[in-house]
């Protein structure tokens, strides 16, 4: 049983979730986990002027994804900032070169989920995390969030993420803030809840 983790991060905190919903997919027996980047589309000179070029010379480690992998995967877990209330341009970008994959319905059937990292509190990731699975329900997927037996998502003694609809962070204005041990242990629930649904569907 493959998962994928497809995620675009600019400065790191999509990445570490990523990593966490990754080790949390791994934990279920006989499940294949693979991390992969979405391709950049902004110049090496933006990225400069964003200030980004050092996390993404670190992240060149991670493969980036192939239209194709999708089809292979029994489930995928996508990532990606939150940018105006909506998935990155990136990501739209790669999803949109899967029409391909919609006109075979190669992801028919096959589990979707999505997380995300947000500068600020209120600042779209539930709209973020919705939006994308418009997308995969495009493509038959079964979308599967982040249930509330993750009860950190009630927490309210320190400031979250986490929502039924995904994991995520609050990475700050100026990306100050890393994922906390809570949002990190969302995004682990969410990756070994994916994979056991997944390895369920596919006895
Ligand atoms: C063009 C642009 C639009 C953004 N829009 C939002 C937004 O709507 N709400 C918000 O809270 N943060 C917004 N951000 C901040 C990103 O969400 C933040 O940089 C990201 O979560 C950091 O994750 P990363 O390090 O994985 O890229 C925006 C950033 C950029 C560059």
């Amino acid at each position: 049983m493959k998962v994928l983790v497809v995620y675009y991060s600019l400065y790191g905190h999509v990445h570490r979730l990523a990593e966490a919903v990754a080790e949390g997919a791994k934990e279920v027996p006989g499940t294949q986990v693979e991390l992969r980047r979405v391709p950049e589309t902004l110049p090496e000179e933006v990225l400069v002027k964003m200030g980004a070029l050092e996390t993404q010379k670190a992240l060149a480690r991670i493969p980036v994804c192939e239209v194709d992998e999708l089809a292979s995967a029994d489930a995928i877990i996508f990532g990606s900032p939150t940018r105006f209330g909506n998935m990155c341009g990136q990501m739209r970008q790669f999803l949109d070169a899967t029409g391909q994959l919609w006109a075979k319905g190669a992801l028919v059937g096959k589990v979707g989920s999505v997380f995300t990292s947000s500068a600020t509190q209120h600042g779209g990731q539930e709209s973020t995390i919705l939006s994308f699975h418009i997308t995969l329900l495009h493509h038959g997927m079964i979308v599967v969030g982040l249930p509330y037996t993750f009860q950190g998502q009630t927490r309210i003694d320190e400031i979250t993420g986490g929502a039924p609809y995904g994991a995520s962070t609050i990475a700050g204005g100026k990306g100050e803030r890393m994922p906390s041990e809570n949002e990190l242990a969302a995004a682990h629930f969410q990756g070994k809840h994916v994979a056991t649904i997944a390895s369920k569907l596919t006895k």
